[in-house]
């Protein structure tokens, strides 16, 4: 995703040699500590954003730097081939976290890799043509995850084709997703809360619609909660908070706090499809990425870290609706504020005060992505610099 900032000049005046293919913010950050950014200038900015939605504990966390070194000094890698405690854990963990009969873990490394392989689970457990997503999705930019996403074939690139039959439903029409959704779709794939489209909550009658369609006609219910999932709507997951449970979850981002990992969370149905060897990887389900989601799911349980983003983000609703926001939309720290002016223009303006948040595919969406550790004096912070750019 990009941010539509910039590109920040190259201070050494040495040829880059990295792709010029992100947008930057006009930020030179040398580290980062809680919720703060520092910068090379003596800058300390309040990090809305987050990096994308993964940075949830903040920086520098102490119980997860404390589980990274002490992964890394007694095994840094090894693969699944060699069975290891820490995996089981974190699987274990995840499932039990989660808690909706969602029993079997797969570990992956990247959001677009999860849904990669959803998709391969689904399509192979139908035997179907076809998968069904919703307009303005976002699932990432592989090629069964590009081909998902809303949009892609215009912005990214043009597979001369892609690599299953693709139909998007229009959000919110029921009408039209008992029509679109035939014994030709072998899955369905959602974000419950669509986070690039700009933090949009889809209507719980539309999810339950989508999960009665899906079970009446075979269809495989993926919820794609890479940026939604793992506490960030002050649940679980979003399928908790709406009371859907889907036959497969994926989600990344949150679940290292930092560290790339991601995971398919599979109902016993789905499990019970996949055969040895159909699936593989050789960087997932690593040590120290599984010590980490422990660590993490560990640090949100026993710090209560659920409510208080549940907390922060009816103060967010409370308070911030001032200076050039009109309407808030999203759920927990995953929120979207409609900005009466360009969200572009909003973003540069608070990011002068020392306050970054994100943008989205809609232009007048402000995009908050805050970590889990949030204080009521941080959104007093948002409100203050949202009230001085008017
Ligand atoms: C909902 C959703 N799915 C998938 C992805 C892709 O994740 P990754 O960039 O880790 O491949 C993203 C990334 O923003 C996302 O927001």
């Amino acid at each position: 995703m990009q941010n539509g900032m910039p590109l920040r000049p190259n201070k050494n005046e040495e040829p880059d040699h990295l792709a010029l293919v992100y947008a930057q913010f006009p930020l030179d950050v040398t580290h980062g500590q809680g919720v703060y950014l520092f910068t090379s200038d003596g800058r300390k900015i309040l990090d809305l954003y987050g990096g994308h939605a993964v940075a949830a504990l903040g920086y520098g966390h102490p119980r997860w730097v404390e589980a990274l070194t002490t992964q890394a000094k007694s095994m840094a890698f090894q693969t699944n081939a060699v069975p290891m405690d820490v995996r089981a854990r974190a699987a274990t963990k995840l499932a039990k976290f989660c808690g909706l009969g969602l029993d079997t873990v797969f570990f992956v490394n990247s959001g677009a890799e999860a849904n990669e392989n959803a998709i391969k689970i689904a399509l192979r457990m139908t035997e179907a043509p076809e998968v069904v997503a919703v307009e303005g999705s976002f699932h990432g930019r592989t090629a069964a995850a590009g081909a998902v996403t809303w949009g892609a074939k215009d912005k990214w690139y043009g597979f001369p084709n892609t690599p299953f039959n693709v139909k998007f439903l229009p959000r919110g029409d029921l009408k039209a997703l008992n029509e679109m959704i035939t014994d030709q779709t072998g899955a369905v794939i959602v974000e419950p809360v669509q986070g690039v489209a700009g933090a949009l909550d889809l209507p719980q009658e539309y999810l339950e619609a989508l999960r009665l369609r899906c079970s009446e006609n075979g269809s495989i219910l993926i919820f794609d909660e890479v940026q939604c999932g793992l506490g960030r709507t002050g649940y679980p997951f979003a399928a908790n908070m709406y009371g859907v449970a889907p036959d497969i979850i994926t989600t990344a981002k949150a679940l290292g706090a930092g560290f790339p990992v991601s995971a398919v969370l599979m109902a016993n149905h789905v499990a019970g499809s996949i055969k040895m060897d159909s699936l593989g990887t050789t960087f997932g389900g690593g040590p120290m990425a599984c010590a980490l989601v422990e660590a993490v799911i560990d640090i949100i349980e026993s710090e209560d870290l659920l409510k208080n983003v549940r907390d922060r983000s009816a103060q967010i609703r409370r308070q911030c609706m001032v200076g050039p926001v009109v309407g808030v939309q999203g759920a927990g720290l995953l929120l979207g504020l409609r900005t009466r002016r360009p969200a572009k223009e909003v973003q540069t303006e608070l990011t002068k005060r020392n306050v970054l948040v994100g943008t989205s595919a809609d232009p007048n969406i402000v995009r908050i992505l805050a970590p889990f550790i949030l204080g009521s004096e941080h959104v007093d912070q948002l409100r203050d610099a949202l009230v001085a750019i008017g």
